[in-house]
């Protein structure tokens, strides 16, 4: 292990890759998606327009994003098979367990998929064909994403499930395939429809987070990228990451009524619980996204009437960060903190959360996966080295003489 340096505890400061997608600076609470700052993003683009972004490294013409949108709702659709995979799942599986296996089980559909058959050839090459059936699977991955996390809601509310009518955009198909209860004139709210669409754009990457590191370390295998997708997705799931947005509403629960904020921060300066929410790897001064998922609360509020747990919410977010504990350690509020109540006041169960933000961030996942995909020389297996400290040669110790 000769000149080998353990990284920092949690790669704190270890680049493992260079990147052209996303760009963060940390201290000045900057966030780009291609140059583009996600404030003009949030303001004029939409999600899926962003998605091609993202990938292709360039704001569509409109002949390209209408192909790209033709491309993806076309995918929307999964084989009928999916319903029986579904109902397999106790009713109150948590929506994180059955999304995650549903994207595996996406991959056994597609021939393609099957790593041994394609070895080193299909990805590496950037032939028209490699390139043409890697683009499909992400039409795929995006376009199902949305039906496979409304068949988990629909599970977790034991209804059936539904086909949509043709012409729905994006993220109104998604509200349309939860909400649909077989009324005639069913149309999903346009403002929350538009709501959701800049939260998923909020979502839609983070350069490289745990789950998209996950998606890397899996995809240099060269296994398909459902298979990679799924992993990610078990690495979003977790409180400290993508499930931080179910956990601040357990926390604002907990905590009830503004008047125990502080005697809860007092709880979390003892280390006996955590500020979910809040803090972040990166971001050192303010998360970007968090201002504009605030300002996007207050449009579904108007809508959706307010949360009883705002008040607390503000309460805590107020208190936290004036107190010194949270100052001296760069503690602000992250993309989470207000995330879960504009879901909660649009409805949905508390344990769907880590989902609405698993479907906008398979986005990010697949651009970087398709970077990784296209680098000059093929793609190099991420197998990092260690630096050994354990025992040195010893021999085996029968067992009658080990007592
Ligand atoms: C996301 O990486 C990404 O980009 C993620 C994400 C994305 O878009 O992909 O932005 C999405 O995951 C946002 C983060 C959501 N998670 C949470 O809100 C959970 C609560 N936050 C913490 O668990 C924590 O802040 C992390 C995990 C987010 C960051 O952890 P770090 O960078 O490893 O920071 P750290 O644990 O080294 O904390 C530094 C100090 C420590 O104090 P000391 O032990 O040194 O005295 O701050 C403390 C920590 O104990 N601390 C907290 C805290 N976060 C850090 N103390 C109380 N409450 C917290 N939330």
């Amino acid at each position: 292990d000769k000149g080998l340096r353990v990284a920092d505890k949690g790669f704190l400061n270890t680049a493992v890759i260079q990147s052209t997608i996303t760009y963060i600076d940390g201290e000045a609470g900057v966030l780009r998606y291609r140059g583009y700052p996600i404030e003009q993003l949030a303001l004029h683009s939409s999600h899926l327009e962003t998605a091609y972004l993202l990938l292709y490294g360039q704001l569509p013409t409109r002949d390209q994003f209408r192909l790209f949108e033709k491309e993806v709702m076309h995918h929307s659709a999964v084989h009928a098979d999916a319903e029986t995979f579904f109902r397999s799942f106790r009713y109150d599986a948590h929506p994180m367990a059955m999304l995650t296996s549903a994207f595996a089980y996406l991959g056994s559909y597609y021939s393609e998929a099957n790593p041994s058959l394609q070895g080193q050839t299909l990805y590496t090459r950037s032939t028209k064909a490699a390139l043409e059936n890697m683009d499909k699977q992400i039409y795929r991955i995006i376009g199902k994403a949305t039906t496979l996390a409304a068949m988990a809601y629909r599970v977790r509310q034991g209804r059936d499930f539904v086909i949509p009518p043709p012409g729905l955009s994006y993220t109104s198909q998604f509200l349309y395939l939860m909400d649909h209860m077989g009324q005639e004139d069913y149309k999903p709210s346009p403002v929350l429809a538009k709501a959701l669409d800049v939260l998923f754009l909020l979502h839609a990457d983070h350069e490289l987070n745990a789950s998209c590191t996950t998606v890397l370390q899996t995809g240099s295998s060269l296994v398909d990228p459902y298979s990679a997708v799924a992993a990610g997705c078990a690495s979003l799931y977790g409180p400290l990451h993508g499930g931080a947005n179910e956990a601040v509403i357990r926390m604002l629960i907990s905590i009830g009524k503004p008047e125990n904020v502080p005697a809860f921060l007092d709880a979390v300066k003892r280390r006996e619980k955590v500020l979910s929410g809040f803090g972040h790897r990166v971001y050192k001064t303010s998360d970007p996204r968090s201002f504009i998922i605030r300002r996007t609360a207050d449009e579904v509020f108007k809508v959706a009437g307010k949360d009883e747990l705002l008040e607390t919410a503000m309460a805590l977010h107020d208190a936290a960060i004036k107190d010194d504990f949270f100052v001296s350690r760069r503690l602000a509020p992250n993309v989470d903190f207000w995330s879960g109540l504009i879901y909660r006041a649009m409805g949905f169960p508390l344990d769907f959360f880590p989902v609405l933000f698993a479907v906008p961030r398979v986005v990010g996942w697949l651009a970087h996966w398709r970077q990784m995909m296209m680098q000059q020389g093929g793609v190099k297996i991420w197998r990092p080295r260690q630096v050994y400290v354990g025992a040195g040669k010893r021999d085996y110790v029968p067992v009658e003489q080990r007592e």
